[in-house]
This record gives C-alpha cells, sequence and structure tokens, in this order.
C-alpha cells in the first residue's frame, strides 16, 4: 500500500483539530490519530459534514497504520499536552518510524525537555523539531506564529508546509493579513515563521513570547484597575477606551480583545445592565510558561523583573480568600475618584506604552543571554518579525522592533534604539505621574511600576550596589573592585579591624 499523506498529527483537542484543518485547506494530505480513538471518528464525522478539506484528512485508530501512511521522510506533529504526555506519545510512535523520520513537536514544552527529546531521536537517527505554536485556536485554524527550533535538515523539510500554514502579514506595513475561510487560506504575504535555531531554540523563544504575553496582559489590567479605581469608570466606559488605543501606536491584538470583553454583557442578566467582566472572578489562572520565563531570567541573571511581577500578580490574585479576609484589616488611603478624566486616561495610555517597550526589552535582553549560555545565535529582527502576526503579542510596535533590530542587529537593549529612546522620553512624565496617582490612591500596579524601576536602573550610571559589595565584603570577604583600578582586580578589607578615617570637614 502506497503512503497517501504528506504529513500526520497526533492529538486532536482544539489546537489538533484546527491544525490539521489548516494544513488540509493548504492542499496537503494529512493523516490524524489520538489516543482516545472515539474523538478521531468524531472528528472526521465533523470533517465530512462542515469541512471542503474533509477529502484530505484521514483518521487512524491504529497508530501503526497511521505512521505507514505517510509519505516518508516522515513529518508527524504532536499536540499532546506538554510534559509526560509527550514522552509517551514519542515512545509509541518509535517503534513504527524509520530513518530522517521526523518529529514536530508544536505544545508548549520547556526548552530543556525539547533540547533532551532532540539528543535522544538524532541518536536513533530519527529527527525533532520542537515548534512554538502561538495563536490559540483561531491562530491555528487560520495562521499561527510558528517559531521552529531543530537541525537545519529537518526544518528544510518542513518549512514549505510551516509557511503555508502560518499567518501572513503584509510586506510593507506588517500588519497581519486576515480574510481566510475554511477551505480558503490567504494567498500572499510575509509567513509569520522562521527557523528560530537547533534543538530548544525555538520552544524557549516561544516561553518569552509567552513571558512577554503575562507582561502585556498584566500590563493592561492595571490601566483598567485605574480607569475604574481612580476615575470611578464603568467596564463599557474603559472598553471605549481602549477601543481608542487600538488605533493608535498601542493597536495590539492584546487591547483589542481587551475592548471587547470590557464591552461585553453579562448573558446571564436579562435586564442588559451588567457587564460580565464585573461578575468574573479576580483569580487568575496560569498554565507556567511565564513562571519557566522568569525563572529562567533568575538562572541567566537578566533583569526581567516586570516579566517576574507579572507571574508574581497572578499568584497574588489567586489568594482570594486571603486578600477578602485582609481587606477587612488593612487600610489603605479613601481618596475621591479624580476628576481630570482625559488628561490621567491620556497619561495611563502612555505609561502604558512605557512599560510595554521596557517589556519588551526585558523579553529581548533575556533572549541574548541565553543565545549565550545555550550557545545559539539568534536573529532578533526574524523573532520580531514572526512575532507581528499570528501570535497572542502580535501588536503595531512589533514593526517598530522589527526595524531598530534590521537596522542594528547587535542593539544592546531596545530602549537605546532612537525610536523606542524617544518614545520614552516623550512619555515618561507622564509614566511617572500615573504612578504617582496609583500609589496615593493605594492602587497595586507592579507592572508599571517594576517596568519604570527597570528603566530608572538601566540608565543608572550609578545604582547603590557600591555599598552592597561593601556590606558583602564586611560580612562576608566577598571583596570589591573599586572605581579607580582596572575592573578584574579585587580587594578586601578587614572592615571591623580597620580603623574608620576621619574625614576632615
Ligand atoms: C499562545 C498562548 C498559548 C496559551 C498559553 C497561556 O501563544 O497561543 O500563549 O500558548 O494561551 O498557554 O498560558 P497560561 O494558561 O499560563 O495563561
Amino acid at each position: 500500500m502506497n503512503a497517501s499523506s504528506d504529513i500526520g498529527l497526533v492529538g486532536l483537542a482544539v489546537m489538533g483539530q484546527n491544525l490539521a484543518l489548516n494544513i488540509a485547506d493548504h492542499g496537503y494530505n494529512i493523516a490524524v490519530f489520538n489516543r482516545n480513538s472515539e474523538r478521531t471518528s468524531d472528528f472526521i464525522a465533523q470533517c465530512k459534514a462542515n469541512e471542503p478539506s474533509a477529502p484530505r484528512v484521514s483518521g487512524y485508530t491504529d497508530v501503526a497504520e497511521f505512521v505507514r501512511n505517510i509519505k516518508r521522510p516522515r513529518k508527524i506533529i504532536l499536540l499532546v499536552k506538554a510534559g509526560a504526555a509527550t514522552d509517551d506519545t514519542i515512545a509509541s510512535l518509535m517503534p513504527h518510524l524509520e530513518a530522517d523520520d521526523i518529529i514536530i513537536d508544536g505544545g508548549n514544552a520547556l526548552w530543556g525537555d525539547t533540547i533532551r527529546r532532540e539528543k535522544e531521536l538524532s541518536a536513533k537517527g530519527f529527527a525533532f523539531i520542537g515548534s512554538g505554536v502561538s495563536g490559540g485556536e483561531t491562530g491555528a485554524r487560520f495562521g499561527p506564529s510558528l517559531m521552529p527550533g531543530g537541525s537545519a535538515k529537518a526544518w528544510a523539510s518542513l518549512e514549505p508546509i510551516w509557511r503555508d500554514i502560518a499567518a501572513k502579514v503584509d510586506p510593507v506595513t506588517g500588519q497581519q493579513l486576515d480574510g481566510a475561510t475554511p477551505g480558503h487560506p490567504l494567498v500572499g504575504g510575509v509567513p509569520c515563521t522562521a527557523h528560530i535555531g537547533p534543538d530548544g531554540a525555538g520552544h524557549y523563544v516561544k516561553m518569552v513570547h509567552n513571558g512577554i504575553e503575562y507582561i502585556d496582559m498584566q500590563l493592561i489590567c492595571e490601566a483598567y484597575a485605574l480607569m475604574k479605581n481612580m476615575l470611578g469608570m464603568s467596564a463599557g466606559e474603559i472598553g471605549k477606551v481602549f477601543d481608542s488605543w487600538n488605533k493608535g501606536t498601542l493597536s495590539s491584538f492584546l487591547i483589542e480583545i481587551t475592548a471587547d470583553i470590557l464591552q461585553q454583557k453579562d448573558p446571564e442578566d436579562a435586564s442588559g445592565q451588567t457587564f460580565l467582566v464585573d461578575k468574573v472572578l479576580d483569580t487568575a489562572g496560569q498554565k507556567g510558561t511565564g513562571m519557566w520565563t522568569a525563572a529562567n531570567a533568575l538562572e541567566l541573571g537578566a533583569p526581567a523583573n516586570a516579566i517576574a511581577e507579572a507571574v508574581f500578580a497572578r499568584a497574588l490574585s489567586a489568594l482570594k480568600a486571603e486578600r477578602v479576609a485582609a481587606s477587612q484589616i488593612l487600610k489603605g488611603p479613601q481618596l475621591p475618584f479624580e476628576k481630570d478624566r482625559e488628561t490621567i486616561i491620556a497619561a495611563i495610555q502612555d505609561a502604558l506604552y512605557c512599560s510595554k517597550i521596557c517589556a519588551y526589552a526585558q523579553g529581548f535582553q533575556l533572549m541574548k543571554e541565553a543565545e549565550k549560555e545555550y550557545n545559539w545565535t539568534l536573529n532578533f529582527a526574524t523573532i520580531a518579525q514572526i512575532w507581528r502576526g499570528g501570535c497572542i503579542i502580535r501588536a503595531r510596535f512589533l514593526q517598530k522592533i522589527t526595524d531598530a533590530y534590521n537596522t542594528q542587529p547587535d542593539l544592546k537593549n531596545l530602549m537605546l534604539d532612537s525610536y523606542f529612546t524617544n518614545a520614552l522620553h516623550d512619555a515618561q512624565n507622564n509614566w511617572r505621574k500615573v504612578i504617582g496617582l496609583a500609589v496615593q490612591h493605594g492602587i497595586a500596579v507592579p507592572a508599571f511600576s517594576s517596568a519604570l524601576a527597570y528603566f530608572d536602573g538601566y540608565r543608572s550610571a550609578n545604582l547603590p550596589a557600591n555599598l552592597l559589595q561593601g556590606q558583602r565584603d564586611y560580612f562576608g570577604a566577598h571583596t570589591y573592585e573599586r572605581t579607580d583600578k582596572p575592573r578584574g582586580e579585587f580587594f578586601h578589607l578587614d572592615w571591623p579591624k580597620t580603623p574608620r578615617m576621619q574625614v576632615k570637614v
């Protein structure tokens, strides 16, 4: 029997189903398999009923038959739960694979696991690609941002399909091109995918994408909290502000959906008076990619403090019962709502933009550390470019980041690119004003303020770490360098025994 499928896919949860349909829409025959075979039959039945590309999708309930029906060298995408389920799925496929077959993990895997899997599979003569897939269900169906890492040879084999199914952006503006429908994919545009690097590089970059996603979302939430608690605005009014912001420099997918979410009325309230967001419990969930980003930043010594704050903010939000109890005991200031609404809204917009610049600066700075640590060569212009469309953090200003790294590939920090330097200079007074007001009103803005601390710290030629080094040397003989001696020369003083100098006045 001749193999008929160009590619295979294991894991038919929504992401897997949608990615399979996206691939089929682009003219590829795809074999699909799911551990629970009922799901496979249901999916195939649904496809036959609703999908123009159904004839190109074949479902299998036997793993050996599934693998046999894929053309060699086989390309098999995994969209299963990250962690043990990925290892189990690889183990179940392994006996049926042949030389040069490629497994592509599209889950949110920890990059270290991807490095290990790539090693294990290449030792057996197979190839492994860890590919970040971003964009949620709609992205998977009509164009995600794809961040693949693995050998150049394996990538060459996967590239045509990945380029076809990825989101597309306008070559001039960098704006995402929309309009694909089932059976009618987009033609033209620049695909949001590129080879990121070897082994775990793709999953690493996807992890940082998610870290930035966490801080992007937290910043938006803080802007909302300020308008709600400091200006006394309703969710619907705030939603309109986000609508207007989405027309300017802040234009992005997350701002767009925030405007929608805030203006959504509660479907349970027949009177149509309440906004749904006011009924949603204020405890955020998390699956771990933000935490991985923050933990890795700590490990590499990269100052991604705002990204970490976004993770801590979710942790604090999860302590609902404790917060409710504490709110009865710990009192903050009781100030009336600020009056000068329009001026303060404009200032919040500036604060959001400046903080966002810092958030991205931290993400890119972290990737710069990672490329040294893990021996990768990352192309930051390319990374910004493939985040312009398809993914959750897609935003107009990613074109500016692309331009910045295209002009200066070795840019030390995004804030040093003239476009961003000017933006920070122009808007920082409003940023400081908003944080000051938030502090006076007792409204927690951890992401806004940690982003500002990053900006102020990064632009300081002198930090108080001189005193810190003195403290370390005093109690632990950890030594210090001197400003009047070359770097790398270390000194120690026996502080308690050395007489203090008398400073003459
Ligand atoms: C994406 C998203 C996606 C998912 C995250 C959210 O790029 O499409 O990042 O990967 O939404 O898993 O993670 P949390 O559940 O941790 O918010």
